[in-house]
């Protein structure tokens, strides 16, 4: 049974660089994460947590006026395509349309299949793309919107 709640800074913070560390080439850093924590106001970091496990996926956002910006979401490898992705970022919209989002964009790699589909299954649609915006390796982003972040 997963649960999901906001970052709770002095208890997950390792579990998180753990997971971003298991997910990307370039992780966000310890020192990025703690600025984002004590600084940004429009920063909204989510957990899933299990009984088994403290901290199973993170996903954290910016909500700038309406728009939610997803920065990163991430599984802990053994915990991937168990619904766990899905359940985090639906959550995290809802409780996002509660501050009064209307829509939500994020960018993915091109060959990030496992992603794409799941932000397909989100309702995603790809609006444009920034060529070689990634690095390690050089990749475009797709940039993805989702309208009508109340219907979901
Ligand atoms: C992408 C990621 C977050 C998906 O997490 P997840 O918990 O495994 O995803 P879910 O189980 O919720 O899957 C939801 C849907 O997404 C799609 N999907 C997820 N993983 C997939 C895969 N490996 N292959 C194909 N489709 C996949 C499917 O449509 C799936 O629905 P289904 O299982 O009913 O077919 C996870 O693979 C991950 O952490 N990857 C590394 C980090 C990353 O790339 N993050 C995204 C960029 S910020």
């Amino acid at each position: 049974m997963i649960a999901i709640s906001r970052l709770d800074p002095a208890r997950d913070l390792e579990a998180v660089l753990e997971i971003e560390a298991a997910s990307f080439t370039n992780p966000t850093t310890r020192d990025m994460l703690v600025w984002e924590i004590e600084h940004s106001d429009v920063s909204r970091i989510w957990v899933a947590r299990s009984p088994e496990e403290p901290v199973v996926a993170v996903c954290s956002c910016w909500l700038v006026f309406d728009e939610l910006h997803v920065h990163t979401v991430a599984v802990r490898p053994p915990w991937r395509r168990q619904g766990v992705a899905r359940a985090l970022m639906v959550a995290v919209f809802r409780d996002a349309v509660g501050e009064g989002a209307t829509r939500a964009t994020l960018e993915v790699r091109r060959s990030n299949e496992p992603a794409r589909r799941l932000y397909e299954a989100l309702g995603f649609e790809l609006r444009g793309v920034r060529p070689a915006y990634y690095t390690r390796p050089v990749e475009d982003a797709l940039i993805l919107w989702r309208d009508d972040l109340k219907e979901i």
